[in-house]
């Protein structure tokens, strides 16, 4: 293979299917990988090449993931679909450190991105297959950020997008995107695992090109969220990296590019990895625990975006967490929702299910399993306007069973000086 040439393979029996070609599995029914030519990619660029394209003026040079295009898709003669994703920041935390228990955290905050959460990572290289392969339509089930990231890439792309979401589950600000998108929207009576059973089957029938996770470019695009924050790192490799898991596509993204960047030998270790699941939704966590193939379990969380009971990509998230000593964590709705609290109040902000990272590494610091002298590098998913519901039902104290003890309740008063200069003294 040469540097622009990659396989798609199989993870269950590694049969191996030639380059970009229309198909989320194989024959045998397992999910696919794309496996590059790394030998011939290591001989083409460098880290340096990676570095010089992020202060490049030009504006496929300068996205957060076809910098690393050699690594995703190479696109030929194409042009990408791309609104010039990533590239977003890395706060470093002294107060949300402090709530967890850490000296020190670093927070990659992928709500940064064009809609608001890391899928545009994923989306910006599947909508770009589906451009490659003459798709004229792209379809996905979501929780809500999948969704509103396509509708977008879509629309940029020329593409109609078709999403179908659980109804009733989707937060306000995510379903909002995909209606102002121009997506048509199929709300389903059933859950997210419904939702994902069917649209594979609608996909197949209909030739429309799946862009959930399980298409494996989707992958290919969230890698870069790894190499990104080497890059913010000066290539300097963390010795965590937590992560909320749904799906489980983002977890196992972010592993594999690691593992490559650790095969060409351009990073000397690999970081450890840790994936928070909520508690009502731990499908995940208690494979890990028991060591057994993942049952499916009846999801409930008020983490929307991670109310997910049959996750598509868990062998290969299982897959990534061997390969970097991975641990697996559950939290509670209200040890989320408080996290949550604090990641808000220092100014930085971002929706429930991504503060299950945070939630997730102040028990891993309690129990151990961290060390608060680590470089902990947590991931924060989505963008605080998301899940407008939710900030404000917590802190006017009316989510149903959960408390609300770090709120900043609205007060009202007249509109009258005395009363607010009152009010402004109390
Ligand atoms: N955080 C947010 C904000 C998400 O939207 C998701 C997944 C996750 C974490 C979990 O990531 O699935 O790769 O393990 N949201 C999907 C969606 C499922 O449809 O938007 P994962």
């Amino acid at each position: 293979m040469s540097a622009n040439a990659f396989e798609l393979v199989c993870v269950d029996c590694a049969r191996a299917y030639p380059g970009l070609v229309l198909r989320y599995r194989c024959d045998c029914g397992g999910t696919l990988d794309v496996v590059h030519d790394l030998d011939a990619i290591a001989a083409s660029v460098s880290r340096e090449t990676f570095d010089h394209r992020r202060g490049s003026a030009d504006p496929i040079d300068r996205s957060g993931v076809w910098r690393f295009r050699e690594l995703i898709l190479p696109f030929g003669e194409g042009s990408p679909v791309t609104r010039g994703e990533g590239n977003t920041h890395l706060y470093d935390s002294p107060r949300v450190a402090a709530f967890t228990g850490m000296k020190r955290l670093l927070l990659k905050h992928e709500g940064e991105n064009p809609t608001g959460s890391f899928k545009d990572r994923g989306m910006t290289a599947g909508a770009t297959a589906a451009r490659l392969l003459g798709m004229q339509r792209v379809a996905c089930a979501s929780t809500g950020n999948t969704s509103a990231s396509m509708a977008s890439y879509a629309a940029v792309g020329g593409m109609q997008a078709i999403v179908f979401i659980p109804e009733g589950n989707i937060a306000y600000g995510k379903l909002s995107q995909a209606l102002a998108y121009g997506a048509r929207t199929l709300q389903l009576a059933g859950d997210f695992d419904a939702a994902m059973r069917v649209v594979e089957q609608v996909c197949n029938e209909e030739n429309i090109y799946l862009l959930n996770s399980i298409n494996p470019f989707r992958i290919e695009g969230q890698k870069a969220i790894g190499f990104e924050m080497l890059q913010d790192l000066g290539w300097k490799v963390p010795d965590w990296i937590v992560l909320p898991g749904g799906n489980l596509g983002n977890n196992s993204a972010i592993a594999k590019g690691l593992i490559e960047l650790h095969q060409m030998g351009w990073i000397d270790a690999l970081p450890r990895m840790a994936v928070i699941q909520a508690t009502g939704a731990n499908p995940l966590y208690t494979a890990f625990k028991t060591g057994k193939p993942l049952e499916p379990v009846t999801a409930e969380t008020i983490a929307t975006a991670i109310r997910i009971g049959n996750p598509v990509s868990w062998k290969k998230s299982m897959r990534g967490l061997q390969a970097l000593d991975g641990v697996v964590e559950q939290v509670s709705d209200q040890e989320i929702m408080d996290a949550k609290a604090h990641v808000d109040a220092a100014g930085i902000g971002a929706e429930p299910a991504s503060c299950a990272t945070i939630a997730g590494l102040r028990k891993l610091v309690e129990n151990g399993t961290i060390d608060p002298d680590s470089t902990v590098c947590g991931i924060l998913t989505g963008n605080l306007l998301k899940d407008p519901d939710a900030v404000v039902g917590y802190h006017k104290g009316t989510l149903s069973g959960i408390d609300s003890p770090h709120a900043n309740a609205p007060v009202s008063v007249s509109d009258d000086l005395d009363a607010i200069l009152a009010e402004l003294r109390r």
